[in-house]
Protein backbone atom coordinates (compact mmCIF):
# COMPACT_ATOMS: atom_id res chain seq x y z
CA UNK A 1 0.00 0.00 0.00
CA UNK A 2 2.76 2.33 0.46
CA UNK A 3 4.19 1.97 -2.80
CA UNK A 4 0.36 3.08 -4.00
CA UNK A 5 0.43 5.75 -2.04
CA UNK A 6 3.91 7.04 -2.97
CA UNK A 7 2.83 6.62 -6.56
CA UNK A 8 -0.08 9.63 -6.52
CA UNK A 9 1.01 13.15 -5.56
CA UNK A 10 -1.08 13.82 -3.44
CA UNK A 11 -1.32 17.61 -2.50
CA UNK A 12 -3.80 20.31 -1.22
CA UNK A 13 -4.92 22.74 -3.80
CA UNK A 14 -2.82 25.78 -3.34
CA UNK A 15 0.01 23.26 -3.44
CA UNK A 16 3.37 24.63 -4.22
CA UNK A 17 5.88 21.56 -6.24
CA UNK A 18 7.81 21.14 -3.12
CA UNK A 19 4.88 20.71 -1.07
CA UNK A 20 4.35 16.99 -1.73
CA UNK A 21 7.44 15.73 -0.31
CA UNK A 22 6.68 17.28 2.92
CA UNK A 23 2.93 14.76 3.05
CA UNK A 24 2.90 12.81 6.77
CA UNK A 25 2.86 9.17 5.38
CA UNK A 26 2.92 8.05 8.77
CA UNK A 27 -0.48 9.31 9.92
CA UNK A 28 -1.68 8.33 7.26
CA UNK A 29 -0.73 5.11 6.81
CA UNK A 30 -2.92 2.11 8.13
CA UNK A 31 -6.14 4.14 8.08
CA UNK A 32 -8.86 3.14 5.41
CA UNK A 33 -8.22 6.63 4.03
CA UNK A 34 -5.22 5.15 2.16
CA UNK A 35 -8.05 2.71 0.26
CA UNK A 36 -9.74 5.67 -0.84
CA UNK A 37 -6.87 7.76 -1.96
CA UNK A 38 -5.72 4.56 -3.88
CA UNK A 39 -8.53 4.01 -5.88
CA UNK A 40 -9.56 7.99 -6.77
CA UNK A 41 -5.55 7.91 -7.36
CA UNK A 42 -6.00 4.88 -10.09
CA UNK A 43 -8.69 5.83 -11.44
CA UNK A 44 -7.15 9.12 -12.20
CA UNK A 45 -4.25 7.55 -13.93
CA UNK A 46 -5.94 6.14 -16.42
CA UNK A 47 -7.07 7.53 -19.48
CA UNK A 48 -9.28 8.14 -22.39
CA UNK A 49 -7.79 5.53 -24.43
CA UNK A 50 -8.96 1.68 -23.74
CA UNK A 51 -6.41 -0.41 -21.74
CA UNK A 52 -6.24 -3.55 -24.20
CA UNK A 53 -2.63 -5.20 -24.05
CA UNK A 54 -1.55 -4.85 -27.67
CA UNK A 55 0.70 -7.59 -29.48
CA UNK A 56 0.15 -5.71 -32.69
CA UNK A 57 3.68 -4.39 -34.26
CA UNK A 58 4.39 -1.02 -35.41
CA UNK A 59 6.84 -0.70 -38.07
CA UNK A 60 10.23 0.87 -37.67
CA UNK A 61 12.17 2.71 -40.53
CA UNK A 62 14.87 4.00 -37.96
CA UNK A 63 15.90 2.16 -34.83
CA UNK A 64 14.16 4.21 -31.62
CA UNK A 65 15.79 2.21 -29.19
CA UNK A 66 19.47 0.75 -29.04
CA UNK A 67 20.10 -2.05 -26.77
CA UNK A 68 23.49 -2.02 -24.61
CA UNK A 69 25.38 -5.52 -25.63
CA UNK A 70 26.13 -7.07 -21.63
CA UNK A 71 23.13 -5.46 -20.49
CA UNK A 72 19.01 -5.28 -20.72
CA UNK A 73 19.18 -1.75 -21.00
CA UNK A 74 18.24 0.40 -24.91
CA UNK A 75 19.16 3.53 -25.22
CA UNK A 76 16.57 6.07 -26.92
CA UNK A 77 18.58 9.09 -28.13
CA UNK A 78 22.08 11.20 -27.37
CA UNK A 79 22.07 14.55 -26.26
CA UNK A 80 24.75 17.46 -25.93
CA UNK A 81 24.32 18.41 -22.21
CA UNK A 82 25.58 22.28 -22.11
CA UNK A 83 24.57 22.77 -18.74
CA UNK A 84 27.15 20.64 -17.06
CA UNK A 85 30.71 22.43 -16.06
CA UNK A 86 32.25 20.34 -18.84
CA UNK A 87 31.02 19.82 -21.69
CA UNK A 88 29.23 16.38 -21.33
CA UNK A 89 26.84 13.91 -23.39
CA UNK A 90 23.68 12.65 -21.95
CA UNK A 91 22.12 9.43 -23.37
CA UNK A 92 18.28 9.04 -22.28
CA UNK A 93 18.05 5.21 -21.65
CA UNK A 94 15.03 2.50 -20.47
CA UNK A 95 17.14 0.58 -17.73
CA UNK A 96 16.39 -2.62 -16.07
CA UNK A 97 16.23 -1.13 -12.44
CA UNK A 98 17.51 -4.23 -10.48
CA UNK A 99 20.67 -4.51 -13.00
CA UNK A 100 24.08 -3.09 -11.33
CA UNK A 101 26.08 -2.34 -14.21
CA UNK A 102 28.88 0.32 -14.47
CA UNK A 103 28.61 1.71 -17.94
CA UNK A 104 30.91 3.77 -20.31
CA UNK A 105 30.09 6.61 -23.27
CA UNK A 106 32.76 5.81 -25.99
CA UNK A 107 34.25 8.87 -27.76
CA UNK A 108 35.72 8.80 -31.36
CA UNK A 109 39.20 10.79 -30.81
CA UNK A 110 42.40 11.66 -32.06
CA UNK A 111 43.66 8.64 -30.75
CA UNK A 112 41.35 6.23 -31.59
CA UNK A 113 38.57 4.55 -29.33
CA UNK A 114 37.98 6.57 -25.78
CA UNK A 115 35.73 5.15 -22.96
CA UNK A 116 34.33 7.72 -20.77
CA UNK A 117 33.47 6.93 -17.34
CA UNK A 118 29.12 7.08 -17.26
CA UNK A 119 27.13 8.57 -14.59
CA UNK A 120 23.81 6.65 -14.40
CA UNK A 121 20.69 8.32 -12.95
CA UNK A 122 17.34 6.40 -12.32
CA UNK A 123 14.36 8.59 -12.23
CA UNK A 124 12.13 8.16 -9.48
CA UNK A 125 8.85 7.98 -11.65
CA UNK A 126 9.29 4.19 -12.54
CA UNK A 127 6.16 3.25 -10.86
CA UNK A 128 7.40 0.24 -9.48
CA UNK A 129 7.84 -1.68 -13.10
CA UNK A 130 11.10 -3.61 -13.62
CA UNK A 131 12.20 -1.05 -16.43
CA UNK A 132 12.35 2.67 -15.67
CA UNK A 133 13.86 5.80 -17.36
CA UNK A 134 17.17 6.43 -16.94
CA UNK A 135 20.24 8.72 -18.05
CA UNK A 136 23.62 8.20 -18.41
CA UNK A 137 26.01 11.35 -18.38
CA UNK A 138 29.71 11.41 -19.45
CA UNK A 139 32.25 13.90 -19.95
CA UNK A 140 33.23 14.48 -23.15
CA UNK A 141 37.10 13.59 -23.36
CA UNK A 142 39.52 16.60 -25.12
CA UNK A 143 40.14 15.82 -28.10
CA UNK A 144 37.28 13.66 -29.03
CA UNK A 145 34.18 14.21 -31.38
CA UNK A 146 30.95 15.29 -29.77
CA UNK A 147 29.02 14.07 -33.11
CA UNK A 148 28.54 10.87 -32.43
CA UNK A 149 29.14 8.59 -29.16
CA UNK A 150 28.48 5.44 -28.18
CA UNK A 151 27.74 3.06 -25.01
CA UNK A 152 29.32 -0.04 -23.60
CA UNK A 153 29.50 -2.13 -20.36
CA UNK A 154 31.96 -1.21 -18.49
CA UNK A 155 34.73 -4.25 -19.30
CA UNK A 156 32.13 -4.88 -22.19
CA UNK A 157 33.54 -5.43 -26.02
CA UNK A 158 34.35 -2.27 -27.56
CA UNK A 159 34.10 -4.32 -30.99
CA UNK A 160 30.65 -4.04 -32.11
CA UNK A 161 29.50 -0.43 -30.98
CA UNK A 162 27.09 1.26 -32.32
CA UNK A 163 27.49 5.06 -32.12
CA UNK A 164 24.55 7.62 -32.08
CA UNK A 165 24.37 10.98 -33.71
CA UNK A 166 24.43 13.52 -30.70
CA UNK A 167 21.52 15.99 -30.90
CA UNK A 168 21.41 19.62 -29.64
CA UNK A 169 24.88 20.72 -30.82
CA UNK A 170 24.07 23.85 -30.31
CA UNK A 171 23.04 26.04 -27.66
CA UNK A 172 20.14 28.82 -27.66
CA UNK A 173 18.46 30.44 -24.81
CA UNK A 174 16.83 33.19 -27.11
CA UNK A 175 15.68 33.32 -31.48
CA UNK A 176 14.26 29.65 -30.56
CA UNK A 177 12.61 28.32 -34.43
CA UNK A 178 9.55 28.31 -32.47
CA UNK A 179 7.69 29.62 -29.37
CA UNK A 180 5.06 26.74 -28.28
CA UNK A 181 5.48 22.87 -29.02
CA UNK A 182 3.39 20.67 -27.95
CA UNK A 183 4.28 17.08 -26.24
CA UNK A 184 1.92 14.24 -26.76
CA UNK A 185 3.03 11.03 -25.60
CA UNK A 186 2.32 7.57 -27.27
CA UNK A 187 -0.05 7.10 -29.49
CA UNK A 188 -1.10 3.19 -29.34
CA UNK A 189 -3.84 0.90 -29.23
CA UNK A 190 -5.37 1.58 -32.86
CA UNK A 191 -5.92 5.03 -31.88
CA UNK A 192 -9.29 6.41 -33.65
CA UNK A 193 -10.22 9.70 -31.88
CA UNK A 194 -10.27 11.62 -34.84
CA UNK A 195 -12.46 14.43 -34.58
CA UNK A 196 -11.20 15.25 -31.18
CA UNK A 197 -7.48 14.93 -32.74
CA UNK A 198 -8.35 17.38 -35.55
CA UNK A 199 -10.04 19.66 -33.12
CA UNK A 200 -7.19 19.74 -31.10
CA UNK A 201 -4.79 20.24 -33.88
CA UNK A 202 -6.74 23.30 -35.18
CA UNK A 203 -6.85 25.09 -31.36
CA UNK A 204 -3.48 24.36 -30.76
CA UNK A 205 -3.10 26.42 -33.99
CA UNK A 206 -5.55 29.15 -33.15
CA UNK A 207 -3.85 29.47 -29.95
CA UNK A 208 -0.13 30.03 -31.08
CA UNK A 209 0.73 26.60 -31.85
CA UNK A 210 3.90 25.77 -34.00
CA UNK A 211 4.80 22.25 -33.68
CA UNK A 212 3.02 18.83 -32.36
CA UNK A 213 5.91 15.72 -31.64
CA UNK A 214 4.11 12.72 -31.69
CA UNK A 215 5.23 9.20 -30.51
CA UNK A 216 3.59 6.46 -33.04
CA UNK A 217 3.32 3.05 -31.48
CA UNK A 218 0.26 2.42 -33.30
CA UNK A 219 -3.27 3.89 -34.66
CA UNK A 220 -5.97 3.55 -37.19
CA UNK A 221 -5.91 3.90 -41.01
CA UNK A 222 -8.37 6.94 -40.48
CA UNK A 223 -5.54 8.92 -38.19
CA UNK A 224 -2.55 7.61 -40.39
CA UNK A 225 -4.60 10.08 -43.01
CA UNK A 226 -4.89 12.60 -40.28
CA UNK A 227 -1.17 12.64 -39.36
CA UNK A 228 -0.10 12.50 -42.94
CA UNK A 229 -2.18 15.75 -43.39
CA UNK A 230 -0.74 17.38 -40.38
CA UNK A 231 2.48 16.28 -40.69
CA UNK A 232 2.66 17.62 -45.09
CA UNK A 233 1.37 21.10 -43.64
CA UNK A 234 4.60 20.69 -41.09
CA UNK A 235 2.74 20.55 -38.31
CA UNK A 236 3.32 17.31 -36.65
CA UNK A 237 6.56 15.49 -36.22
CA UNK A 238 5.86 11.88 -35.64
CA UNK A 239 8.67 9.31 -34.25
CA UNK A 240 8.12 5.88 -34.52
CA UNK A 241 7.68 4.44 -31.09
CA UNK A 242 7.74 0.68 -31.39
CA UNK A 243 8.44 0.12 -27.81
CA UNK A 244 6.28 -3.34 -28.09
CA UNK A 245 9.42 -4.65 -30.22
CA UNK A 246 11.57 -4.30 -27.73
CA UNK A 247 9.93 -4.22 -24.34
CA UNK A 248 6.82 -5.88 -22.89
CA UNK A 249 4.68 -2.71 -21.67
CA UNK A 250 1.90 -2.32 -19.44
CA UNK A 251 -0.97 -0.59 -20.80
CA UNK A 252 -1.26 0.86 -17.33
CA UNK A 253 0.35 2.96 -14.70
CA UNK A 254 0.04 -0.16 -11.94
CA UNK A 255 1.26 -3.11 -12.87
CA UNK A 256 -0.91 -5.59 -10.96
CA UNK A 257 -3.46 -3.49 -13.53
CA UNK A 258 -1.90 -4.57 -16.82
CA UNK A 259 1.69 -7.15 -16.20
CA UNK A 260 4.42 -5.85 -18.25
CA UNK A 261 7.81 -4.39 -17.28
CA UNK A 262 7.52 -0.92 -18.55
CA UNK A 263 4.84 1.31 -17.09
CA UNK A 264 2.06 2.31 -19.85
CA UNK A 265 3.62 2.15 -23.07
CA UNK A 266 6.69 3.57 -22.06
CA UNK A 267 5.11 7.14 -21.52
CA UNK A 268 8.08 8.82 -19.05
CA UNK A 269 10.72 7.92 -21.64
CA UNK A 270 9.05 9.55 -24.25
CA UNK A 271 7.86 12.76 -22.40
CA UNK A 272 11.63 12.86 -21.47
CA UNK A 273 13.34 12.34 -24.95
CA UNK A 274 10.40 15.17 -26.07
CA UNK A 275 12.23 17.43 -23.53
CA UNK A 276 15.58 16.79 -24.54
CA UNK A 277 14.58 16.38 -28.57
CA UNK A 278 12.94 20.08 -28.24
CA UNK A 279 14.92 22.06 -25.95
CA UNK A 280 16.96 24.46 -28.11
CA UNK A 281 13.80 23.73 -30.86
CA UNK A 282 11.03 26.05 -28.93
CA UNK A 283 10.69 28.23 -25.74
CA UNK A 284 7.79 26.36 -24.38
CA UNK A 285 6.89 22.92 -24.42
CA UNK A 286 3.14 22.07 -23.50
CA UNK A 287 3.35 18.35 -22.19
CA UNK A 288 0.21 16.46 -22.20
CA UNK A 289 -2.12 14.42 -24.55
CA UNK A 290 -4.71 15.23 -27.44
CA UNK A 291 -7.54 15.07 -25.06
CA UNK A 292 -6.69 18.10 -23.45
CA UNK A 293 -5.90 21.53 -24.17
CA UNK A 294 -4.91 24.76 -22.09
CA UNK A 295 -6.80 27.02 -22.63
CA UNK A 296 -6.12 30.91 -21.43
CA UNK A 297 -9.28 32.39 -19.95
CA UNK A 298 -8.35 36.49 -19.81
CA UNK A 299 -6.04 36.21 -23.01
CA UNK A 300 -7.09 35.47 -26.26
CA UNK A 301 -3.78 33.34 -27.30
CA UNK A 302 -0.77 31.46 -25.82
CA UNK A 303 1.58 34.23 -27.10
CA UNK A 304 -0.12 36.89 -24.93
CA UNK A 305 -0.93 34.47 -21.62
CA UNK A 306 2.33 33.17 -21.73
CA UNK A 307 3.80 36.94 -22.12
CA UNK A 308 1.59 37.57 -18.51
CA UNK A 309 2.92 34.80 -16.92
CA UNK A 310 5.98 35.71 -17.78
CA UNK A 311 5.68 39.10 -16.91
CA UNK A 312 4.73 37.89 -12.97
CA UNK A 313 7.23 34.96 -12.54
CA UNK A 314 10.08 35.19 -15.24
CA UNK A 315 10.48 32.78 -17.80
CA UNK A 316 12.39 30.53 -15.95
CA UNK A 317 9.24 28.90 -14.40
CA UNK A 318 7.76 25.89 -15.64
CA UNK A 319 3.74 26.04 -14.88
CA UNK A 320 1.43 23.84 -13.72
CA UNK A 321 -2.57 23.48 -14.63
CA UNK A 322 -4.54 21.95 -12.82
CA UNK A 323 -6.69 19.09 -14.10
CA UNK A 324 -10.51 19.86 -15.36
CA UNK A 325 -12.61 16.89 -16.19
CA UNK A 326 -15.28 17.88 -18.49
CA UNK A 327 -16.88 13.99 -19.03
CA UNK A 328 -17.84 12.88 -22.03
CA UNK A 329 -21.02 11.18 -20.96
CA UNK A 330 -22.56 14.51 -20.49
CA UNK A 331 -23.75 16.51 -23.91
CA UNK A 332 -24.86 19.75 -24.07
CA UNK A 333 -28.59 19.83 -24.12
CA UNK A 334 -28.88 22.46 -27.02
CA UNK A 335 -27.01 20.33 -29.41
CA UNK A 336 -25.97 23.25 -30.88
CA UNK A 337 -22.70 21.92 -32.10
CA UNK A 338 -23.19 17.91 -33.52
CA UNK A 339 -22.94 19.44 -36.87
CA UNK A 340 -24.01 17.39 -39.51
CA UNK A 341 -21.11 17.62 -41.64
CA UNK A 342 -18.94 15.62 -38.27
CA UNK A 343 -21.69 13.01 -38.72
CA UNK A 344 -19.91 9.49 -39.08
CA UNK A 345 -16.45 10.89 -38.00
CA UNK A 346 -15.07 8.78 -34.73
CA UNK A 347 -14.15 10.53 -31.98
CA UNK A 348 -15.02 13.09 -29.19
CA UNK A 349 -16.09 16.87 -30.50
CA UNK A 350 -14.68 19.13 -27.44
CA UNK A 351 -17.37 21.73 -28.28
CA UNK A 352 -20.25 19.37 -26.85
CA UNK A 353 -19.07 18.54 -23.33
CA UNK A 354 -19.31 22.07 -21.51
CA UNK A 355 -19.65 20.42 -18.38
CA UNK A 356 -16.88 20.00 -15.83
CA UNK A 357 -16.36 18.38 -12.41
CA UNK A 358 -15.37 20.60 -9.77
CA UNK A 359 -12.24 20.52 -8.42
CA UNK A 360 -12.62 19.43 -4.53
CA UNK A 361 -10.29 21.44 -2.08
CA UNK A 362 -8.35 18.57 -1.33
CA UNK A 363 -7.10 16.36 -4.46
CA UNK A 364 -4.54 14.72 -6.48
CA UNK A 365 -2.80 17.09 -8.67
CA UNK A 366 -3.32 15.32 -12.07
CA UNK A 367 -3.10 18.50 -13.94
CA UNK A 368 -0.40 19.02 -16.87
CA UNK A 369 2.57 21.36 -17.67
CA UNK A 370 3.93 24.00 -19.82
CA UNK A 371 7.66 24.12 -19.29
CA UNK A 372 11.05 25.83 -20.01
CA UNK A 373 12.58 22.74 -21.34
CA UNK A 374 16.07 24.55 -20.78
CA UNK A 375 15.05 24.43 -17.10
CA UNK A 376 14.68 20.56 -16.50
CA UNK A 377 16.16 17.59 -16.24
CA UNK A 378 13.80 14.71 -15.49
CA UNK A 379 9.96 14.89 -15.89
CA UNK A 380 7.36 12.74 -14.84
CA UNK A 381 3.62 13.14 -16.18
CA UNK A 382 2.32 15.35 -13.58
CA UNK A 383 5.24 16.74 -11.94
CA UNK A 384 8.83 17.88 -12.86
CA UNK A 385 11.35 15.72 -11.07
CA UNK A 386 14.45 17.97 -11.27
CA UNK A 387 14.95 21.57 -12.51
CA UNK A 388 16.88 24.13 -11.71
CA UNK A 389 14.17 26.38 -11.24
CA UNK A 390 10.39 26.37 -9.69
CA UNK A 391 7.22 25.37 -11.13
CA UNK A 392 4.35 27.89 -10.27
CA UNK A 393 0.52 26.74 -9.98
CA UNK A 394 -0.84 28.67 -12.69
CA UNK A 395 -4.47 30.36 -10.83
CA UNK A 396 -7.67 28.69 -12.01
CA UNK A 397 -9.61 31.64 -13.40
CA UNK A 398 -6.17 32.61 -15.24
CA UNK A 399 -6.34 29.78 -17.06
CA UNK A 400 -7.80 26.19 -17.67
CA UNK A 401 -6.71 22.56 -18.45
CA UNK A 402 -9.83 20.91 -20.40
CA UNK A 403 -9.39 17.48 -20.32
CA UNK A 404 -12.34 15.67 -21.94
CA UNK A 405 -12.59 11.79 -20.08
CA UNK A 406 -14.69 9.74 -18.93
CA UNK A 407 -16.20 10.53 -15.71
CA UNK A 408 -13.48 10.92 -13.15
CA UNK A 409 -15.51 11.46 -10.11
CA UNK A 410 -18.41 8.69 -10.64
CA UNK A 411 -20.64 10.22 -7.14
CA UNK A 412 -21.31 13.65 -9.19
CA UNK A 413 -23.97 13.88 -10.49
CA UNK A 414 -25.29 15.94 -13.72
CA UNK A 415 -26.50 19.51 -11.49
CA UNK A 416 -23.12 18.95 -9.49
CA UNK A 417 -21.59 19.58 -12.44
CA UNK A 418 -20.47 23.40 -13.36
CA UNK A 419 -21.39 24.44 -16.90
CA UNK A 420 -17.89 26.23 -18.82
CA UNK A 421 -18.51 27.18 -22.46
CA UNK A 422 -14.95 28.91 -22.33
CA UNK A 423 -13.95 26.78 -25.71
CA UNK A 424 -16.83 28.06 -27.60
CA UNK A 425 -15.27 31.08 -27.65
CA UNK A 426 -13.11 29.56 -30.04
CA UNK A 427 -15.80 27.83 -31.89
CA UNK A 428 -16.38 29.34 -35.24
CA UNK A 429 -12.97 29.68 -35.95
CA UNK A 430 -12.05 25.78 -35.02
CA UNK A 431 -15.05 24.80 -37.13
CA UNK A 432 -13.31 26.13 -39.92
CA UNK A 433 -10.23 25.02 -39.39
CA UNK A 434 -11.69 21.27 -38.77
CA UNK A 435 -13.39 21.59 -41.91
CA UNK A 436 -10.60 23.57 -44.02
CA UNK A 437 -8.29 20.18 -42.42
CA UNK A 438 -11.10 17.46 -42.91
CA UNK A 439 -11.81 18.81 -46.69
CA UNK A 440 -8.55 17.96 -47.46
CA UNK A 441 -7.86 14.75 -45.90
CA UNK A 442 -9.01 11.81 -47.94
CA UNK A 443 -9.95 9.35 -44.89
CA UNK A 444 -10.67 5.89 -46.01
CA UNK A 445 -13.63 5.15 -43.69
CA UNK A 446 -15.06 7.85 -45.88
CA UNK A 447 -14.22 6.46 -48.92
CA UNK A 448 -15.87 3.10 -48.04
CA UNK A 449 -18.82 4.81 -46.81
CA UNK A 450 -19.42 7.25 -50.20
CA UNK A 451 -18.66 3.99 -52.23
CA UNK A 452 -21.60 1.70 -50.17
CA UNK A 453 -23.90 4.74 -50.88
CA UNK A 454 -23.16 6.95 -53.65
C1 LIG B 1 14.29 7.80 -40.52
O1 LIG B 1 12.97 7.98 -41.00
C2 LIG B 1 12.80 9.14 -41.77
C3 LIG B 1 11.36 9.27 -42.13
O2 LIG B 1 10.61 8.19 -41.73
C4 LIG B 1 13.71 9.07 -43.01
O3 LIG B 1 13.57 10.27 -43.73
C5 LIG B 1 15.15 8.91 -42.55
O4 LIG B 1 15.97 8.75 -43.68
C6 LIG B 1 15.28 7.69 -41.67
N1 LIG B 1 16.63 7.60 -41.15
C7 LIG B 1 17.34 6.48 -41.16
C8 LIG B 1 18.71 6.56 -40.60
O5 LIG B 1 16.88 5.42 -41.56
C1 LIG C 1 36.10 19.21 -15.55
O1 LIG C 1 37.22 18.65 -16.19
C2 LIG C 1 38.45 18.83 -15.52
C3 LIG C 1 39.58 18.33 -16.41
O2 LIG C 1 39.29 17.05 -16.93
C4 LIG C 1 38.38 18.10 -14.18
O3 LIG C 1 39.58 18.26 -13.46
C5 LIG C 1 37.23 18.67 -13.37
O4 LIG C 1 37.05 17.93 -12.18
C6 LIG C 1 35.92 18.60 -14.17
N1 LIG C 1 34.89 19.35 -13.46
C7 LIG C 1 33.75 18.80 -13.08
C8 LIG C 1 32.81 19.68 -12.32
O5 LIG C 1 33.44 17.65 -13.33
C1 LIG D 1 27.03 -6.97 -33.64
O1 LIG D 1 25.76 -6.33 -33.46
C2 LIG D 1 24.75 -6.80 -34.32
C3 LIG D 1 23.51 -5.97 -34.10
O2 LIG D 1 23.39 -5.52 -32.81
C4 LIG D 1 24.53 -8.29 -34.05
O3 LIG D 1 23.54 -8.77 -34.94
C5 LIG D 1 25.81 -9.04 -34.26
O4 LIG D 1 25.64 -10.39 -33.90
C6 LIG D 1 26.94 -8.46 -33.39
N1 LIG D 1 28.19 -9.09 -33.70
C7 LIG D 1 29.04 -9.46 -32.76
C8 LIG D 1 30.32 -10.06 -33.23
O5 LIG D 1 28.81 -9.33 -31.56
C1 LIG E 1 -3.67 39.11 -20.75
O1 LIG E 1 -4.34 39.01 -19.49
C2 LIG E 1 -3.79 39.82 -18.45
C3 LIG E 1 -4.60 39.65 -17.20
O2 LIG E 1 -4.84 38.35 -16.93
C4 LIG E 1 -3.81 41.28 -18.85
O3 LIG E 1 -3.16 42.05 -17.85
C5 LIG E 1 -3.11 41.46 -20.18
O4 LIG E 1 -3.26 42.82 -20.58
C6 LIG E 1 -3.73 40.56 -21.22
N1 LIG E 1 -3.00 40.72 -22.47
C7 LIG E 1 -3.59 41.01 -23.63
C8 LIG E 1 -2.71 41.22 -24.80
O5 LIG E 1 -4.81 41.10 -23.72
C1 LIG F 1 -26.82 14.78 -33.79
O1 LIG F 1 -27.21 15.11 -35.11
C2 LIG F 1 -27.54 14.00 -35.91
C3 LIG F 1 -27.90 14.53 -37.31
O2 LIG F 1 -26.79 15.16 -37.85
C4 LIG F 1 -28.71 13.25 -35.31
O3 LIG F 1 -28.98 12.11 -36.09
C5 LIG F 1 -28.35 12.82 -33.89
O4 LIG F 1 -29.46 12.21 -33.27
C6 LIG F 1 -27.90 14.01 -33.08
N1 LIG F 1 -27.43 13.53 -31.79
C7 LIG F 1 -27.79 14.08 -30.66
C8 LIG F 1 -27.32 13.38 -29.43
O5 LIG F 1 -28.43 15.09 -30.57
Amino acid sequence: MVRLFAACNYCSRNHHATKAKKFPWKMALGSTAVLIIFLFCYSSQLFVWPNVWLAKKADSRNATLTPVSGSKMFLLNAYLEHRTWNASIRFITIAWRSEKIDYSCVFTCNEGLVPSPAKLTVHPSHFWFPYGTADLLCEIPPGCSKLRAAVTTVGGSTSNLTFLPVRNQKRRESNFPVDFTICHSTMFNKYNNVLQFVQAMEMYQLLGAKRVVLYKTDCSPDMEEVLRYYRDIGLIEIIDWPIDKYIKVSSSWIASESPGDLHYYGQIPVLNDCVYRNMYRTKYLFMHDPDEIILPLQNVTWYEFLSTLEQKYSSDASFYFENNVFPIEELEESGKYNLSQWAGIPGVNFLRHVMREPIPKRHFTTGKLIVNPRRLFEISVHTIKKQSHRTVEVPYDFARLFHMRRRKNTKLKREDLVMDKALWRYAPEMIRGVDHALSKMDLPSRRLNSAVHP
